[in-house]
């Protein structure tokens, strides 16, 4: 196959931990009808990534597997049909079959903006997963309302920074959970009040919001209904447990998770906060494409910090 038809990407050929990922030469992408291809400048992470590398998604999405579905690059070509963007621009938004951590991708174009003129590459392939989940969870799923007061467990992480500022944007009182080494990170971004959880149990403070965000599920789901004032709701983003009897008890609503699909509306309307300077994106580490390895190793962790970006282009930043 001639150079110009192939590409470096990351490619794993069977599930398991971080060291599945492979660099490798691969077949380069065309664009189909309504698609544009995306020569890729940076690429966002998002624990999905590596849940679905690591298996946990089964047989959903068929191997050998190019993982990264948030990116932003320059458009280089056009399928036919596709009509809102030229050759040459700048673009950002969500892949429909991940595939992003290559030198270049495929994007249907209607999960496609321009990207906003204040954020680099790095900045722009953080936002469209993250950015667009705490958004629609806050005011779609959650309804929040200006004056109530929002509880968000992970308030430091990928979504929880971004919804720290949504839910402030939306006139909210916002309380941000996460250990005490981001009680300044998350008090900066806007944050009214901070519980470090390592420090003090949630379920013995006298809360009473009528929104929890929660991001980070698991086992101890429960302990977060006690922050909600009676006909509350609990909005989740991931998987948790939250038992039945104590949801009746306390007289509030679990709302399910969902699992979105980007619009380029939704990305427009993301992209008008960054160019009025209302929304910020927090960049934890950044590591070229062919290191992907650190970078699931890092979110893995669950300790990041605002969000992981691939930089698969120098002209990134
Ligand atoms: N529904 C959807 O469409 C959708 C979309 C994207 C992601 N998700 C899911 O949403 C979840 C969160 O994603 P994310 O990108 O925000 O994750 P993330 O960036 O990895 O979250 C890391 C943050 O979580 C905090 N954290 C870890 N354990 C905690 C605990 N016990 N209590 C409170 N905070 C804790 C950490 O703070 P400390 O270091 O201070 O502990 C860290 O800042 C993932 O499971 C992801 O798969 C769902």
């Amino acid at each position: 196959m001639a150079e110009t038809e192939t590409m470096n990407a990351i490619r794993y050929h069977a599930h398991g931990g971080p060291e599945v990922l492979q660099y490798e030469r691969v077949e380069r992408p065309k664009a189909s009808a309504g698609e544009v291809l995306v020569k890729v400048h940076a690429v966002g992470i998002n624990p999905g990534d590596w849940q679905i590398r690591s298996g946990l998604a089964g047989d959903a999405f068929p191997l050998p597997y190019i993982p990264g579905w948030d990116v932003s690059g320059i458009v280089a070509a056009v399928g036919p049909g596709a009509e809102r963007f030229r050759e040459g621009e700048a673009v950002y938004g969500m892949t429909a079959n991940s595939a992003g951590c290559a030198e270049y991708v495929t994007v249907p174009e209607s999960q496609l903006a321009r990207k906003p003129e204040p954020l680099s590459h790095i900045q722009a392939a953080a936002v469209p997963m993250s950015a667009f989940t705490a958004w629609h969870a806050l005011t779609e799923q959650g309804q929040l309302k200006p004056g109530q007061t929002v509880l968000i467990n992970g308030a430091s992480g990928g979504i929880g920074h971004f919804a720290v500022q949504i839910a402030k944007l939306n006139g909210a009182k916002v309380i941000g959970v996460a250990s005490g080494r981001n009680e300044g990170f998350v008090r900066e971004l806007g944050a009214d009040e901070f519980i470090d959880y390592t420090v003090t149990p949630i379920e013995q403070l006298p809360l009473a919001a009528d929104l929890v965000l929660d991001t980070v599920g698991g086992a101890e789901g429960d302990r977060l209904l006690n922050a909600l004032k009676p006909g509350g709701s609990l909005v989740p983003v991931t998987y948790g447990q939250y038992s039945v009897d104590r949801v009746a008890e306390r007289a509030v609503r679990i709302l399910p998770v969902r699992l979105l699909q980007i619009t380029a509306a939704d990305l427009e309307r993301l992209s008008q906060l960054f160019d009025e300077g209302r929304l910020r994106v927090v960049i934890d580490t950044v590591v070229p494409l062919k290191d992907t390895r650190q970078a699931h190793e890092r979110s893995e962790s669950r300790r990041t910090r605002g969000k992981i970006v691939i930089e698969v282009c120098q002209q990134a930043q």
